[in-house]
């Protein structure tokens, strides 16, 4: 059967009303696959709730991945990987030498020297030629020597019992929006009396967990993005960033 231009022409706008209209009430997701670089990511969470919305996700890091897909990991110093056409990267940079914790060693010249390297790192990857950026770090240094985040987050917003503050710096991205807000009484502590310190102490139970782990276990299993968090960036920053207008510069 033959159309007319002008049937042809109304039914293609009536395609994008309805597209429009589903668009604004968030009911699919964009069908648009992108690339993402999931920079300083060993374990793969971040990259597999990715590829799940359907993207082109890879994690990278200077280690293996301990991940199911070492097919879709780039074993690298990721500031090599910045320049390679991605659309979006979501970073989990090293922290040791960012931490308000840290400040007591800070007399060390040596630990001055590795807090500057790992500030210029924060800034390359804040200036990598990526369109969306977000970069993720625990609350530290990086608000004082660069910027304050766009939005301080905790896994107990996303459905893990787990305190944790986690700031995120964002370029053309919305804030994250919880997802699983968990009553914050109700998360679980070990309350511990230290007998060389001579006083109770508290921590919070995901975090003491991995204390008889080996040290590189024990680093690797605390700096693990929780599900939740990982979950709601492959929702919110994928399938519907096109619906939220609330960017970040
Ligand atoms: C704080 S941990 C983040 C772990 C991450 N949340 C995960 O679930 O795998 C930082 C990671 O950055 C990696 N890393 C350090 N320097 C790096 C670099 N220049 N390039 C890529 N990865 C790096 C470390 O090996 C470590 O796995």
């Amino acid at each position: 059967m033959k159309r007319s231009v002008s049937s042809i022409l109304k039914l293609k706008a009536k395609a994008i009303v309805i597209r429009q209209k589903q668009l604004f009430l968030g009911g699919i997701p964009t069908s648009e696959q992108l690339r993402i670089l999931v920079a300083c990511e060993e374990s793969q969470t971040v990259t597999m709730a990715l590829r799940s919305q359907g993207h082109e996700a890879y994690s990278c890091d200077i280690l293996p991945t301990t991940g199911k897909h070492p097919e879709w990991h780039i074993q690298d110093d990721v500031l090599n990987q910045l320049d390679k056409g991605w659309d979006m990267m979501i970073a989990f940079p090293p922290c040791t030498y960012l931490t308000v914790s840290g400040n007591a060693w800070m007399h060390d010249p040596e630990r001055q020297k590795e807090r500057r390297k790992a500030l210029a790192i924060i800034r390359k990857l804040m200036k990598a030629p990526i369109d969306k950026i977000a970069i993720e770090n625990p609350i530290g240094v990086i608000s004082t020597a660069i910027r304050k985040p766009d939005q301080i987050i905790q896994p107990y917003f996303f459905g893990d019992n787990a305190k944790k503050s986690t700031c995120l710096w964002l370029k053309n991205l919305p804030l994250l929006e919880p997802t699983d807000m968990l009553d914050e009484d109700q998360l679980e502590y070990k309350h511990w009396y230290d007998k060389k310190k001579k006083r109770w102490r508290r921590q919070p139970l995901w975090y003491y967990k991995a204390r008889d782990l080996s040290d590189e276990e024990r680093r690797r299993v605390r700096s693990k993005t929780f599900q939740g968090i990982a979950d709601a960036m492959a929702d919110q920053w994928t399938a519907k960033q096109q619906v939220n207008n609330r960017k970040t510069a």
